[in-house]
């Protein structure tokens, strides 16, 4: 395991997942693919706080067309929680009219699917363009509703991970690369 007391952080029953050059390389991957699909468009990607922002900032810069950027902040679990409780609230909600504009939904990890299914059914209502998903993460196995997802980083296996903005209980998100929870 590489030395990650840099970040604060060090458990050996902790692993890194996805180091942190497979990330960069993936994420400007699906920035080439992004801007060859959204040339030319009205283009406004939306992060869902807070666990996609640093996915959101690093796409952005990988991303060599005019676009706007708007935030959106949900709660689905509670502190210490590690399932999705179906219940989501919205904390923050945009600050621009989506109406006619092409939106891509910027999101950290789907999971159940519940969480990604009520945003969209709030944000198709306010009549975008399109509505399209972006997950760096996707743990395929607990899929419970289904969302259609036209971009992915990686598939990822049913464990708990964190890093690269996903928090375990509000810490770690700071650190470069995705790492399994063990403990
Ligand atoms: P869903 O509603 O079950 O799809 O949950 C999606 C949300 O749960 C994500 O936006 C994350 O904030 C959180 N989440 C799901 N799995 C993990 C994980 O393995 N680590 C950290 N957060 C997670
Ligand atoms: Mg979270």
């Amino acid at each position: 395991m590489p030395d990650t007391g840099t970040f604060g952080y060090a458990s050996p029953s902790n692993q890194i997942l996805i180091a942190r050059e497979k990330l960069q390389t993936r994420v400007a991957e699906l920035g080439r693919q992004i801007e060859q699909d959204y040339a030319g468009k009205d283009l406004v990607m939306v992060c869902i706080l807070k666990g996609g922002v640093m996915f959101l900032t690093d796409l952005m810069r990988a991303i060599r067309i005019p676009h706007a950027i708007d935030f959106m902040a949900v709660s689905s679990y509670g502190i210490g929680a590690r399932e999705s409780t179906g219940v989501v609230r919205i904390i923050m909600d945009l600050e621009r009219d989506i109406r006619g504009k092409h939106v891509l939904l910027v999101e950290d990890i789907i999971d159940s699917g519940r969480t990604l299914n009520y945003i969209c059914e709030v944000l198709n209502a306010r009549g975008p363009a399109t509505l399209r998903i972006c997950t760096l993460l996707n743990k395929y196995e607990r899929r419970e509703v289904e969302v259609p997802l036209d971009y992915v980083g990686f598939n990822i296996p049913n464990e708990f991970v964190f890093g690269y903005g996903l928090d375990i209980d509000e810490l770690y998100r700071n650190l470069p690369f995705i790492g399994v929870f063990k403990d």
